[in-house]
């Protein structure tokens, strides 16, 4: 089958503006070639992120009639509370209004000043937070994951022997946690494999160190696993993600990706003195802990989400597959891409598409916003602007992988707009040697993508 039909149809839909070139080129300009910055209803299709931009279902909306909105001990929280037992298996629940405020409590309960913090990868808020929490993050995701065109199956891996040389030089109890991230993000979206999981989980026992999984993306990442991995093809994607939080201590999420939903989160774990403490910083940042943040009828909508995602395998197959298709046409354009494509998202390798744009020019950010300019499709910039100055020299950091993310959000574009995003950044492609380098205007102190502004640096 060349494409995986969506497993649902269409009950109520939202027109979106088609609009000109020139419209588009005055809008990027407002907004300081910064996608970030453009008005959302200047955007044709927005693949900015995968993040609270999922359409709910049916049973979604009837849910959200059912909200009990209660100061304390809504029934909402009580069921929200069960479907993450019975889903991920954590024994504890405390629900936060997004993912970055779960790590938050977690970094400055866990985390003492000087600390090191090993992951899979860095991801922007959750890194932030260790710092800000007096932690020290080191990259402990295999060299393959750095490289765009190697196709190893589990990108998403940590590299035992780099977990190993940190142990050495620092010792085990200067290291809390290690931060580990099931289809990682900033990776391309690449999975973790159980076998992978499986290891860290004995080194960390012979060690003493936890594990602390990011959860946003673990559905998909089951997918992978039940595709690629020996011996998962006859699990369903349910007994998978039980699976990979059986062997974790607990976990951050973000409930706006894999749960379904437009906002919500939750820390989860096993250990009742993490889970007494985390409760008592909850009702500090976020509110109760029976609605930490969340309404009533946003905790119905999100409990019916988990359970969505996994009720069946078919959603989750559609899902992933639909995010491949467009990587197959950009396959058979010739665009530079991550592979193996990603769960939540295609990310163009800005670094091959623009090879005449040095990386302190910003070439991501120059092509999302070209993009934008091209075919009304807003993209994002994953790469030197999104990873920041290093705190110590001051220095933009320059990872090695210079991105442009193409995010699909859930159950929202149909094939056609698929085709659509394609067929533009194909042309953009051929034509890519007009494209110029950025420089900053104004530049945040922290998370400087959300905010900051450019102006292209003009062409000989
Ligand atoms: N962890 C991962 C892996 C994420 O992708 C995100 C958010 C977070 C944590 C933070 O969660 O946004 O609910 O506070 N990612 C979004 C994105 C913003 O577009 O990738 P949050």
């Amino acid at each position: 089958m060349r494409h995986f039909p969506e497993p649902f149809r269409i009950k109520t839909v939202e027109p979106i503006k088609v609009t000109t070139r020139e419209y588009r080129e005055a809008a990027i300009r407002e907004a300081g070639y910064n996608t970030f910055l453009l008005k959302s209803e200047d955007v044709f299709i927005d693949l900015l992120t995968d993040s609270g931009t999922s359409a709910m279902s049916d049973a979604q909306w009837a849910a959200l009639q059912l909200g009990d909105e209660a100061y304390a001990g809504s029934r909402n929280f009580y069921d929200l509370e069960k479907a993450i037992q019975d889903i991920f298996g954590y024994r504890y629940v405390v629900p936060t209004h997004q993912g970055r405020a779960a790590e938050h409590i977690m970094s400055k309960l866990l985390i003492k000043a000087g600390d090191w913090v090993p992951g899979n990868m860095y991801f922007t808020t959750t890194r932030l937070h260790q710092e800000l929490a007096g932690g020290n993050f080191v990259d402990v995701i295999i060299d393959e994951a750095h490289d765009p065109t190697n196709a190893h199956p589990f990108k998403g891996n940590v590299d035992l022997a780099k977990l190993q040389k940190l142990v050495d030089r620092v010792g085990p109890d200067k290291i809390p946690y290690i931060s580990y991230e099931t289809c990682v993000n900033m990776a391309g979206g690449q999975p973790i494999s159980m076998a992978n999981l499986r290891e860290l989980r004995e080194f960390c026992d012979h060690h003493g160190i936890k594990i602390m999984l990011d959860n946003t993306r673990t559905v998909e990442n089951a997918y992978f696993i039940q595709k690629r991995e020996q011996g998962y093809a006859d699990k369903s994607i349910k007994e998978i993600v039980r699976e990979i939080c059986a062997y974790t201590d607990g976990c951050t999420c973000s409930a706006k990706k894999d749960g379904l939903v437009n906002m919500g989160g939750f820390l989860a774990m096993n250990d009742e003195d993490f889970f007494v403490e985390a409760k008592a910083q909850v009702v500090i940042y976020e509110g109760l802990h029976t609605y930490g943040g969340m309404s009533g009828r946003d905790m119905a909508a999100l409990a019916q989400g988990i359970r969505e995602a996994v009720a069946t395998d078919d959603y989750i197959k559609y899902r992933v597959e639909q995010t491949n298709y467009l990587g197959e046409l950009l396959t058979a354009g010739e665009v530079p891409h991550v592979i193996p494509h990603g769960g939540h998202a295609i990310f163009l390798d800005a670094r091959r598409f623009l090879r005449h744009i040095e990386q302190e020019q910003f070439p991501a950010q120059s092509l999302a916003a070209a993009i934008f300019v091209e075919t009304g499709v807003r993209a994002m910039e994953r790469g030197n602007v999104s990873a920041g100055r290093d705190p110590k020299t001051g220095e933009n950091r320059r990872p090695a992988l210079e991105l442009v993310r193409l995010t699909i959000p859930r159950r929202v574009y149909t094939q056609s707009h698929m085709d659509y995003t394609a067929e533009g950044i194909i042309n953009l492609y051929q034509k890519r040697e007009q494209l110029r380098g950025l420089r900053f205007v104004f530049e945040p102190k922290q998370l400087r993508f959300f905010q900051a502004r450019f102006e292209p640096i003009a062409g000989d």
